[in-house]
Formats: C-alpha cells, sequence, structure tokens
C-alpha cells in the first residue's frame, strides 16, 4: 500500500498569508497540517508516501525533507499546473504503478487518523472506497449517494445535492483509477475533477464503496477553517511543559510549552499551545491561541488566535481576538506623534479597528 499527499495549490482563499508561506505548511496546534497528513498516514502503517508538488516545490521539500523523520520514505512527483485532483493522480501513474493506495488532500484534518479505514479497504476486494462526511450543507463540496451500502453517484458542488455526504478529501484505490482518470474530460473549471473518475468507476460497474466518518473533519481552506481546526486540536492536547514558567505566572488547563519557551508573570488560559523559544511576558494568553517558534508577546491579551514564528506584539491596550498573524509580523504601541494608527500591510490583509 502506498500514499499520495495532494500539496499542491496557491491557497488563495488563505491570502496574505500564503503570498509568502504554502497553506499546507502553516501550523494548526503548532504542527503543520501536512505533517498531520504524514504521521496519519504513518501511523496506518503506510511507509512508501508520494507528495504532489506544484509551483510551492521548494519550500515543500525544505520542510518535509525525505520523510525520515517520520519513518516514512518520500518521493515528490512534479504536477506542472494545478490541473486538478484528477490530474494529479495522473501524473502519479509511474510512481503508484499497480499498488493500491490511499490519496490524502494536503489541507485536510480528521479525527482519529485513517488507521480504521487502511485496514478495511485492505481486507476487502473494493476498487474504491471514499470517505464521507454527513454535513448539514454540503453544496462546497463533492456530494456522493449511497445505495445499498455502496456508492451509487457523485456529484462535484451540486446546486441541489442529492445527499448530505460530502466527500472529506481522503480516498482508497485501486489501479482501476488510472482507468479513468485517464477516460474523463475537464469539468467547467478546467480541471480533471477526481468526483467524476469516481463516477466513471461507479458506471462502469467497479465496486465502489463509503466510508463514514463519525469524528470531525475540517478542510483548512480559508481562515476560519484553521481556527476551527486550531480549536478542535488544542483540545485534542497532551498537556506538557517543557519550557519556564516563572512563579508569578499561572497556567491553567491543557497548555503545551514548548522548550526554550519563557512565561514571565502571565496567565496562559489553555487549551493552548507556545512554541520554541518564544516569550510570553506580563501578558494574557487565552484559550484555543497557537503561539508558533520565536515569538514575542509582552504587555497584551490574545485569545482564540494563530501567531506564527519571529512575530512581536507588544503594549497592545485592545484584547487580540480571532486573529491570524503570519510569519515576522510587528504589532507594537507607537509613540511616535502625530497619535495615529500607521500601518505597514501586505496585499489582502485584514485589520479591524476597535
Ligand atoms: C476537493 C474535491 C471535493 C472535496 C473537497 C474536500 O474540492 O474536489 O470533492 O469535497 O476537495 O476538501 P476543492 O477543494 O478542490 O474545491
Amino acid at each position: 500500500m502506498k500514499a499520495l499527499i495532494l500539496s499542491g495549490g496557491k491557497g488563495t482563499r488563505l491570502r496574505p498569508i500564503t503570498y509568502t508561506s504554502v497553506k499546507q505548511l502553516v501550523p494548526v496546534a503548532n504542527k503543520p497540517v501536512l505533517f498531520r497528513v504524514i504521521e496519519a498516514v504513518r501511523d496506518a502503517g503506510i511507509s512508501d508516501v508520494g507528495i504532489i508538488v506544484g509551483d510551492t516545490a521548494p519550500e515543500i521539500q525544505a520542510a518535509v525533507g525525505d520523510g525520515s523523520r517520520w519513518g516514512v520514505k518520500i518521493t515528490y512527483v512534479r504536477q506542472e499546473a494545478p490541473l486538478g485532483l484528477a490530474h494529479a493522480v495522473k501524473v502519479a501513474q509511474d510512481y503508484l504503478r499497480e499498488e493500491p493506495f490511499v490519496m490524502f488532500l494536503g489541507d485536510n484534518v480528521i479525527q482519529g487518523g485513517i488507521e480504521r479505514l487502511v485496514k478495511q479497504f485492505s481486507q476487502n476486494t473494493w476498487n474504491a472506497q471514499i470517505v464521507l462526511k454527513h454535513v448539514e450543507d454540503p453544496r462546497a463540496f463533492g456530494v456522493a449517494e449511497i445505495r445499498d451500502g455502496r456508492i451509487v453517484g457523485l456529484e462535484e458542488k451540486p446546486r441541489v445535492p442529492k445527499s448530505n455526504y460530502a466527500l472529506v478529501g481522503i480516498y482508497m484505490f485501486d489501479h482501476h483509477i488510472f482507468e479513468a482518470v485517464n477516460a474523463i474530460k475537464p469539468s467547467w473549471r478546467n480541471e480533471l475533477e477526481i468526483t467524476d473518475a469516481i463516477q466513471y468507476l461507479v458506471e462502469k460497474g467497479y465496486k465502489v464503496y463509503p466510508y463514514v466518518h463519525e469524528g470531525w473533519w475540517i478542510d483548512t481552506g480559508k481562515m476560519e477553517d484553521l481556527l476551527e481546526a486550531n480549536r478542535l486540536l488544542l483540545e485534542e492536547l497532551t498537556p506538557q511543559i517543557a519550557g519556564f514558567v516563572d512563579s508569578a505566572s499561572e497556567v491553567n488547563g491543557k497548555v503545551w510549552i514548548e522548550e526554550g519557551a519563557e512565561i514571565i508573570n502571565s496567565v496562559i488560559r489553555g487549551p493552548a499551545a507556545i512554541g520554541r523559544e518564544s516569550r510570553i511576558v506580563n501578558s494574557y494568553i487565552g484559550p484555543f491561541t497557537s503561539i508558533y517558534h520565536h515569538t514575542t508577546i509582552e504587555a497584551s491579551e490574545v485569545e482564540h488566535s494563530i501567531i506564527l514564528e519571529n512575530c512581536q506584539i507588544i503594549d497592545i491596550p485592545q484584547r487580540i481576538e480571532n486573529s491570524l498573524i503570519g510569519r515576522s509580523v510587528e504589532v507594537k504601541r507607537s509613540p511616535i506623534k502625530p497619535k495615529a494608527i500607521k500601518l505597514v500591510l501586505g496585499d489582502h490583509s485584514k485589520v479591524g479597528i476597535l
């Protein structure tokens, strides 16, 4: 069994963060989403892993390396243009060959991993098994119709969905998928849709089964989804204090303080994560906050937010909430006259002023 992780795409809905950083590498509860996907695959017993990369290949390769850190062997497969999920399978054919594989979108996070799914698929002689989640409104996703325990039809982002089962972005396939991806035509958005390829399998009489996922699932395409994934993952955190907490500070609830971090005269109310070498001084860090590495928070309050590495947030009188702050950002009170807000913001930045 092999794995194919998709890590191309431009992440336009996460701008401006994705101008300078790859969406799959944005840390959620202080760990990049892509690393979580690799761990889920490894924990399901798969060690031969292909990663589909596009324009952001250098950054992904630098962050992930050869996979030895996780005990897996990684092969990078280049997709020259983002022409769809089925196109990604097509370009990976030489890598995958005849082996069954799990395909996992590199920006999806699911609760509980994929061990049961991989086991069930290996114990059966099915041609495909598709992970589905029962959702209130599935119109933003692929949607599957189930009859007598089998998938009998699929549609990509239908206006009038035939069921509430959304495609999660995790799929099991055997080699018949190559017949499908080579037969289908591009969709209206000029992509080879994996949903159409699976529909092809259904129509040709191949055995396509559902796997209904019961835990939570987040497609981290937008900032609100990232914050929600951060909240859910922090709740599952095993508390650990590897950094320094001084006697004037108070740490409550599930809190992960990484090595080299310092908490001075501050209150940390979990669930929260404070990254390596970060400093929290005279501050309050509230629930559902992840502070990544080498960041300083001084005389400020932060809650329900993700703050990336090398930031400085100093002396901010109002609480910062529901925020996603990129790398090396400075937010400081400025004593320089005239008394005014002074901003240096990249394209597509968003600022909410009181
Ligand atoms: C893709 C798939 C869709 C699936 C979704 C899950 O959509 O085409 O069927 O439900 O991922 O995240 P996209 O993110 O390309 O719009």
